[in-house]
């Protein structure tokens, strides 16, 4: 296959690069290194690495006419600035609506979005079914959301997957890498009193693989494993998988005011669609992630959320 990806030096971008390359396929990575990092991608002859914005149409329209892809992974998002809403419009909105009509001129066969649960607010019900109604509330949601709208208007098969927390290599955003970074420092933490799911890559890319198929399904679908666990759950593995001894029990915080109580996806209709579940549980997940953070380290950690931020 012929897969261009945006965002393809992100975390998931990167992990199903290294996923196809060895299949044989031919990669094209567009991405402008906001938050992903050109070094992750192996300088190998079927994967073309071009630096530059989803938002910027000549270049875009460029990318499509010459690599003539048939299959789509759009994954590149901004978040990094919960105040700028211009970059966020811009690479969220403006740049999905360039992903979709240059995919339909291009004639690609399929187009895959990756979305994020924010996507639904603060939901009325938990887990959140597929049907429940969008109502996001922050900038990154708020146009990712509009993004999503404007693909699944497009006339390209498209299939958008609203994800849980994916974990694995490269991970820089969210609990497991703040905690284990600052317990390995003998830092404090405290933990926001939330609910999350979390989704180990692997199971992840098992269903990724399964929507860039030939008549596969499209639509939007949950990608979790359907099971919620605490932020303070997360700590207490992180604490036994480093040994951190703690002179007095973390602080459990309510959630900052851009921050949702509980968020946990119920994937019940992608395994009605896809036959897909998740395979890895949660204290595996969590231990794997760790196991990698042991033997790589862990990068600067982004974040879409304002607040609340860890004291020093
Ligand atoms: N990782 C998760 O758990 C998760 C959960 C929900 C949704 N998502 C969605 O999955 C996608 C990938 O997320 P990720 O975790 O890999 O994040 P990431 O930050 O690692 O990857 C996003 C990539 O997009 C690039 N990018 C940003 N703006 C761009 C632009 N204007 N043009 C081209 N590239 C641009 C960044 O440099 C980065 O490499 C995003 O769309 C995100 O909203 C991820």
């Amino acid at each position: 296959m012929r897969i261009l990806i945006t965002g393809g030096a992100g975390c998931l971008g990167s992990n199903l690069i290294e996923h196809w390359l060895p299949q044989g396929h031919d990669i094209l990575a567009i991405d402008n290194f906001a938050t992903g990092k050109r070094e992750v991608l192996p300088p190998v002859p079927r994967l073309e690495v071009r630096e530059g914005s989803v938002a910027d149409v000549p270049l875009l329209e460029r990318a499509f006419s010459e690599f003539r892809p048939d299959v789509v992974i759009h994954s590149a998002a901004a978040y990094k600035d919960p105040a700028d809403w211009r970059e966020d419009a811009s690479t969220n909105v403006t740049g999905a609506i360039n992903v979709a009509r240059a995919s339909e001129k291009a004639g690609v066969r399929r187009l895959v979005n990756f979305q994020t649960a924010l996507c639904y607010g603060r939901p009325r019900q938990v887990p959140v079914p597929i049907d429940h109604p969008v109502a996001p509330f922050t900038s990154y949601g708020i146009s990712k959301t509009s993004g999503e709208q404007y693909l699944m208007m497009g006339s390209v098969p498209t299939v958008s997957l609203r994800l849980a927390n994916i974990t694995g290599p490269r991970l820089a955003i969210g609990p497991i890498p703040t905690f284990f970074k600052r317990l390995q420092a003998g830092q404090k933490c405290f933990c926001s009193d939330t609910v999350r799911d979390f989704l180990d890559m692997s199971d992840f890319i098992s269903l990724v693989d399964m929507t860039v198929k030939e008549g596969a399904p499209i639509g939007i679908y949950n990608v979790s494993t359907g099971e919620g666990h605490s932020i303070k759950e997360v700590f207490d593995e992180v604490v036994a998988y480093v040994g951190a001894k703690l002179d007095q029990p973390v602080p459990i915080v309510p959630p900052g005011g851009d921050d949702v109580r509980a968020m946990v996806l119920d994937p019940s209709a992608t395994k009605k669609a896809f036959g897909w579940e998740a395979r890895i549980g949660f204290k595996d997940t969590i231990r794997r992630q760790l196991d990698w953070y042991r033997s790589h380290g862990v990068s600067d950690v982004h974040s879409h959320l304002a607040a609340p931020r860890i004291p020093a």
